[in-house]
């Protein structure tokens, strides 16, 4: 008598040893949004313009405020000092310096990273031979990764300088405007700064003009306005920065 195979029109017969059954899947979880942004291009590149504009409102009124340096040393180490008691009550002494700390280090930190990751995606995305030798890169994007290193080796040199003045060997805590002024008085001093200023000028004119097309402001008819306005930001931040390191070689500051 032949035996009788029950079969199941379903499944596949199944050659071989006998196959356990598949543990059941756990429901594919729906990615977050902050996680989609991240992942995309376009969210990596807004990622970036965001950060940077932290960034350079932080630039503006720190510049803004390195001019107090013109009036006196009363004024400027009065200034230094009101930064740690902005807010005072209602926050601790410096409280409001680490608000700014954190931001200032998160945006630093995502800004990096993005840049990283997008010039990996751009290189990954060229034929072999081209990404090797490197010539897909424009001139403004390579002026921008060599910038943002020098801009970020800069941070550290000054945080060392100005902040914990370990480097700085005629630095007194609590005297600010005796530690530029002996800052500005070593011949390194004002080439770090100087060099260092003008990488930020051309990163700001770039940056703040690709920052405007990201975030979808730039409009073919205004594009030439918005060009001049990033280069006059660029400038204006530049030399106002710059115009301390002039300020103590020349004697006005001293
Ligand atoms: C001539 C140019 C500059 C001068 C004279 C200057 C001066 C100073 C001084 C005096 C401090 C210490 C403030 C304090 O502890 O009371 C400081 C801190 C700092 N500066 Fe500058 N700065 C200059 C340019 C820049 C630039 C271009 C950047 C960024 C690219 C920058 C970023 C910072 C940061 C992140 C701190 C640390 C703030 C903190 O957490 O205490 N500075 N600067």
């Amino acid at each position: 008598m032949a035996l009788a195979t029950r079969t199941d029109p379903e499944r596949p017969a199944q050659k071989g040893p006998r196959q356990r059954p598949e543990p059941p899947r756990k429901p594919a979880r729906r990615p977050s949004l902050i996680g989609s942004v991240w992942r995309s291009t376009v969210g990596k590149k807004a990622v970036m313009a965001v950060t940077g504009l932290v960034m350079l409102a932080y630039l503006a009124a720190h510049m803004f405020g390195n001019l107090k340096i013109f009036f006196g040393p009363g004024e400027f180490n009065h200034y230094a000092h009101w930064l740690r008691v902005i807010g005072e009550p209602a926050l601790h002494y410096e409280w409001f310096l680490w608000l700014v700390r954190v931001a200032l280090v998160a945006s630093v930190v995502l800004h990096g990273v993005a840049a990283y990751q997008l010039s990996r995606r751009d290189l990954a995305a060229r034929p072999r031979k081209y990404a090797r030798r490197r010539q897909g890169a424009s001139y403004a994007t390579r002026t921008m990764r060599w910038g943002g290193v020098i801009l970020g080796l800069f941070v550290v040199w000054h945080i060392l300088d100005l902040t914990t003045l370990t480097v700085n060997e005629r630095a007194e805590p609590g005297h600010p405007y005796q530690n530029v002024v002996a800052t500005f008085s070593t011949w390194y001093g004002n080439t770090i700064y100087i060099v260092a200023m003008l990488a930020l000028g051309a990163h700001i004119r770039h940056g703040l003009w690709s920052a405007i097309q990201t975030l979808g402001a730039g409009r073919p008819h205004r594009d030439r306005a918005l060009k001049i306005a990033s280069t006059a930001v660029a400038v204006v931040l530049a030399g106002g920065f710059i115009s301390v390191p002039i300020g103590v070689m020349t004697g006005v500051v001293s």
